[in-house]
């Protein structure tokens, strides 16, 4: 609850302390958060550009996930998209829904670093 606390007063612009930031993105969110921000991830469709798990296509969309962007960058993109992809309003996507898609990208683990594979070496 206090991450999820915290990414709502992050986009309500109410959250002026940037020290709190790196303490509670440390923190796991809340699994009812993670499961509601996929479910609406899925229903609005930011899977058809941005991939299933967030993972971006040259095509498309942008990688998404992991890491994610700041969350006031993240809401300004979909409520007044920069090119081509098309807007999401508040009435779309509440603040607090948009902050449990955050929720869910933050979740997907980051990929293993390209020397860890030995494949690539
Ligand atoms: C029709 C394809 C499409 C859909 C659907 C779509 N996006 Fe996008 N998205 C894009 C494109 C293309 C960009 C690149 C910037 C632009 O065109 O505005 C982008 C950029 C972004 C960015 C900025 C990424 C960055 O690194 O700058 C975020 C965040 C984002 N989208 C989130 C979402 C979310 C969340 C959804 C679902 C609610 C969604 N998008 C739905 C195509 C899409």
């Amino acid at each position: 609850m206090v991450l999820r606390a915290f990414i709502i007063g992050a986009l309500a612009g109410v959250l002026s302390s940037p020290a709190l930031a790196p303490q509670a993105a440390a923190q796991p969110a809340p699994a009812t958060a993670v499961a509601n921000g996929q479910k609406l991830y899925v229903a609005q469709g930011c899977y058809e550009c941005h991939g299933m798990v967030g993972q971006g296509s040259s095509f498309s969309g942008p990688r998404l996930a992991s890491p994610v962007m700041p969350a006031a960058g993240f809401v300004k993109q979909l409520r007044q998209p920069r090119y081509e992809m098309p807007p999401y309003s508040d009435k779309v996507l509440s603040d607090a829904q948009v902050g449990d898609i955050i929720a869910y990208l933050q979740s997907i683990p980051r990929p293993a670093a390209a020397d860890s594979i030995t494949l690539l070496k």
